[in-house]
């Protein structure tokens, strides 16, 4: 009899072939859903060591997880980051290596990033504006952004998506200039519902919130829409306008529940393993990796137990969106 290759499965029979490891809770914008205008960043000692970061990946892959998708905070902004990238490039049994990231960073190293290994990459785009971009991000400057969209293109990554946000108020009525923008480049592009992952000041996600229906309603005014099945075993649902190589996605956590499908596992820039964007569920393996250094048996059952903590979903609530769901923003879960 030949040995069954590790399999990992949580109490509810679904499968986790998907890790996304947040890099770096650190970030060079400030987006208005993502974070409060003052944030405080984690120390250098909480944080796990690039090596540390690889030996946790190893060990998911030889656990059966087949894509890492590394996060943030903004990636791209930690020291030597594409060492992690090279070496996990380089890891047997990981079918594929992607990336999310805000984009400002592109022009210096998208082709690296493919050199390493990077197939795919999600890059943020809110807004075409200029000022919308500067009050979005806060910080950011959207020029920036797109020269990092184009040396992405220039670099020959198989897909390129962007993210956007829905919000009324704020980009509601770029929705078709952002479609046009991604048809224009060959890009899909996923629209998202907000969702109440931290506290952030000066405004109330109540107000702001735009519903998937709501964004698919505006784009088939102009373009008839196909839903597919295809899926790049994210939440996304795939949709296609016919003669366009664009697909439109739209991840809709309030609206369009996927939790019955999840694949995936978050590993925090601390260290911690969550087992679900919209719960506390979590399981410290920084305490593994630092109690019991190159055990790697250790460590993998330690991912093994922590399986039987995932929860069957989230309980985000679109009439809440004034709590944070939970208390972490964003750039400390990675999306
Ligand atoms: P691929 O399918 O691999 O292209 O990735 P993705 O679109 O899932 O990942 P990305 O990092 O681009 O995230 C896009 C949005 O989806 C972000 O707002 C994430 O927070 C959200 N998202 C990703 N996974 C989950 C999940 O498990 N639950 C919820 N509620 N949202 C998720
Ligand atoms: N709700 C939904 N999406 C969010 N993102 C950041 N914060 C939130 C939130 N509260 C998006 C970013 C990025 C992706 C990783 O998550 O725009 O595209
Ligand atoms: Fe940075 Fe992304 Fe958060 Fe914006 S959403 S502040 S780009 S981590």
């Amino acid at each position: 009899m030949t040995a069954q290759p590790p399999v990992l499965m949580d109490g509810f029979g679904r499968r986790v072939t998907y890790l996304r490891m947040s890099v770096t809770d650190r970030c060079d914008f400030r987006c208005v859903y993502c974070m409060s205008e003052e944030m405080e960043f984690l120390p250098r000692t909480q944080i796990l060591s690039l090596e540390e970061m690889e030996q946790t990946a190893r060990a998911f892959v030889e656990l059966g997880v087949t894509k890492i998708r590394i996060t943030g905070g903004e990636p791209l902004v930690r020291r030597s980051v594409l060492q992690l990238f090279h070496a996990l490039g380089a890891l047997d049994g990981l079918r594929e290596l992607a990336l999310t990231t805000n984009g400002s960073q592109l022009p210096r190293y998208a082709e690296e990033l493919r050199r390493a290994g990077v197939r795919r990459l999600n890059i943020s785009l809110d807004t075409l504006d200029p000022e919308r971009f500067r009050r979005i991000t806060r910080t950011g400057r959207l020029e920036k952004v797109l020269y990092g969209i184009e040396a992405a293109r220039a670099s020959g990554f198989e897909r390129i998506k962007l993210n956007t946000v829905a919000m009324k108020g704020r980009n509601e009525d770029e929705i078709l200039p952002i479609v046009d923008f991604a048809m224009e480049r060959g890009l899909d592009i996923s629209f998202i519902e907000e969702m109440p992952l931290g506290a952030v000041d000066g405004r109330d996600r109540r107000e702001g919130f735009m519903s998937s229906n709501e964004v698919r309603e505006a784009i088939e005014a102009v373009h008839p829409l196909q839903p597919t099945t295809e899926s790049t075993g994210g939440p996304s649902r795939y949709f296609r306008i016919p003669g366009s190589e664009t697909r439109i996605g739209f991840i809709s956590p309030h609206t369009h529940n996927f939790c019955e499908s999840c694949n995936r596992v978050r590993l925090t820039v601390e260290g911690q393993l969550l087992l679900c964007l919209g719960q506390e569920h979590s399981k410290d393996l920084r305490a593994v990796l630092r109690g019991q250094p190159g055990d790697r048996e250790e460590l993998r059952q330690a991912i093994v137990d922590a399986m039987t903590l995932k929860p069957r979903g989230h309980d985000f609530d679109a009439t809440r969106m004034d709590r944070p769901a939970v208390l972490r923003h964003m750039n400390v879960t990675g999306g």
